[in-house]
C-alpha cells in the first residue's frame, strides 16, 4: 500500500471514531508523514537545497511535527509567521513587500536572510543597522516580468524590482556595508513547468554584473520555485532541469522554495452532509462546512469552474446513478464546493465528504467572518 492510500485508511478509522477521537466538522486533517516525504523527494527531485514557505500553511501542531524535515529553513512573510516558528535554528528567509523596523529587528536576531523587494527597505535595514543589531544578509528580489520582458512591460506581479532597482539596491547595500549574498526571483505560483528556464536565464544573465558591482561573487541564487501540488502526477522532466541549473551551481548555493508542494497534498477538508435536496433532476448536498472553511474550493477565481471530485463515506449503494452537487452551510451563490457526476451512492446526513490536496493555503484563505459560521478544526495524523 503506498503512502497516499494507507493515510486515506487512517482517515476512513479516525472518522469512524475507532481510534477514540472524537472528531468534529468541518476539519482538515494533515498527514505528519506526508509533508516530510513530499519535502524530501521534491529536494531530491532538484538537487539543491529546499525552502519551505510558511505561508501555505500554518497549523502549529504540523510544523512543530514536521519542521525537523525542514532543513534548509523557512520563508516567511510576515512578522506572525515568524513568531510561528520562534526559536527555530534553522536560517530563515524574510521575504515581504511591507517591512517593519520591528519586523526587522526580531527576524534579525535568528539566521535570518532578508529578501529586498524594492530600495526602501534598504533604509529600514539601515536604521536597524544603526543600533548595531544587524549582521545579516540580504538577497535582491528580481521582478520576473520585468526582466524577462523588458523593463517597459506590464508586470503580472508587483514584486521585486526591474534592472535599474536591482543595480541601486546593490549599490546602497555596498554603501550601507550590508552584504548582500545573492538574487530571489519568483516566476509566480504553479509556474515552475512553463517559466522555470527563463528564470535561470534571467538569474545568469545578471550574475557577473551584480557581482562586479559589488566587488566579490554573489553567493546564493535563490530561484524560487512555482511548483505545483500535483507535481509528482505531472512527470516534470527535473533530470533536464537540474542539468540546465548545473552552470550556476558552480558559481553559487542555488536553492529553491516551496509551499504547496510541499504541503498540498498532504491535507484533507472533511464536511458532514446536513440533507440533500433536489431542484429538478439536480441534487443538492447541502454540507456544515463550505467557502467560509475552504474558499478555494469555490473556484471563484477560476475563469471556468472545474469542481473537486470528493469521496463520500458512509453511504450505501443506489441501483441507479446521480448527478451530485456539493454545496457549503452559507447563503452565498457561489458557496459550491464540489460534484460528483454519475455517483452510485445514496448520500444521505451524517455521511461525511472528503476533499483531497487541501494541505496548502486552503485553510487560511478563507472569508470565514461572513454569516459567523463554524469554525474549522485541525486534525493531525
Ligand atoms: C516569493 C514566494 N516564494 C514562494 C511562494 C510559495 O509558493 P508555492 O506555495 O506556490 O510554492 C510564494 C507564494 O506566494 C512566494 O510569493
Amino acid at each position: 500500500m503506498d503512502l497516499a492510500d494507507n493515510i486515506q485508511k487512517n482517515i476512513v478509522e479516525l472518522l469512524s471514531g475507532s481510534q477514540g477521537v472524537d472528531f468534529a466538522t468541518p476539519a482538515y486533517i494533515y498527514s505528519v508523514e506526508q509533508v516530510g516525504s513530499n519535502y524530501r523527494d521534491l529536494k531530491e527531485e532538484l538537487g539543491t537545497p529546499l525552502v519551505v514557505s510558511i505561508k501555505a500553511n500554518h497549523c502549529p501542531e504540523l510544523l512543530s511535527r514536521t519542521a525537523y524535515n525542514f532543513e534548509d529553513g523557512c520563508e516567511f512573510a510576515s512578522l506572525g509567521e515568524v513568531r510561528l516558528r520562534a526559536g527555530t535554528r534553522k536560517k530563515i528567509y524574510i521575504n515581504s513587500p511591507a517591512y517593519t523596523k520591528k519586523m526587522v529587528e526580531v527576524a534579525s536576531r535568528y539566521d535570518a536572510v532578508f529578501i529586498i523587494d524594492h530600495i526602501a527597505q534598504m533604509d529600514i535595514i539601515a536604521e536597524v543597522k544603526q543600533q548595531g543589531t544587524f549582521k545579516n544578509e540580504v538577497l535582491l528580489r528580481i521582478n520576473f516580468d520585468s526582466l524577462i520582458n523588458g523593463a517597459n512591460a506590464k508586470p503580472k506581479d508587483h514584486f521585486g524590482m526591474d534592472e535599474n532597482g536591482l543595480f541601486e539596491a546593490a549599490a546602497k547595500a555596498k554603501k550601507l556595508e550590508v552584504k548582500v549574498a545573492g538574487l530571489h526571483i519568483f516566476c509566480g505560483s504553479n509556474g515552475f513547468v512553463s517559466k522555470s528556464g527563463s528564470c535561470v536565464d534571467a538569474v545568469e544573465k545578471l550574475y557577473d554584473t551584480v557581482s562586479e558591482m559589488l566587488g566579490y561573487q554573489l553567493e546564493t541564487i535563490n530561484l524560487g520555485g512555482g511548483f505545483p501540488t500535483d507535481w509528482r502526477e505531472k512527470n516534470i522532466d527535473f533530470k533536464t532541469y537540474r542539468e540546465s541549473i548545473s552552470k550556476l551551481k558552480e558559481k553559487a548555493n542555488v536553492i529553491h522554495e516551496s509551499g504547496r508542494a510541499v504541503f498540498g497534498s498532504a491535507g484533507y477538508f472533511v464536511t458532514e452532509v446536513i440533507s440533500v435536496k433536489s431542484i429538478g433532476s439536480k441534487k443538492i448536498v447541502v454540507c456544515d462546512g463550505g467557502m467560509a472553511q475552504n474558499f478555494l474550493l469555490a473556484k471563484t477565481e477560476h475563469f471556468i469552474r472545474k469542481y473537486d471530485r470528493p469521496t463520500v463515506i458512509g453511504s450505501s449503494l443506489n441501483e441507479t446513478a446521480s448527478d451530485y452537487t456539493f454545496v457549503g452551510a452559507s447563503c452565498n451563490r457561489d458557496d459550491v464546493i464540489g460534484e460528483i457526476n454519475g455517483c452510485l451512492y445514496d448520500i444521505k446526513p451524517g455521511d461525511k465528504v472528503v476533499f483531497s490536496n487541501c494541505g496548502a493555503y486552503n485553510a487560511l484563505y478563507t472569508v470565514n467572518k461572513f454569516l459567523a459560521l463554524k469554525e474549522y478544526k485541525e486534525y493531525i495524523i
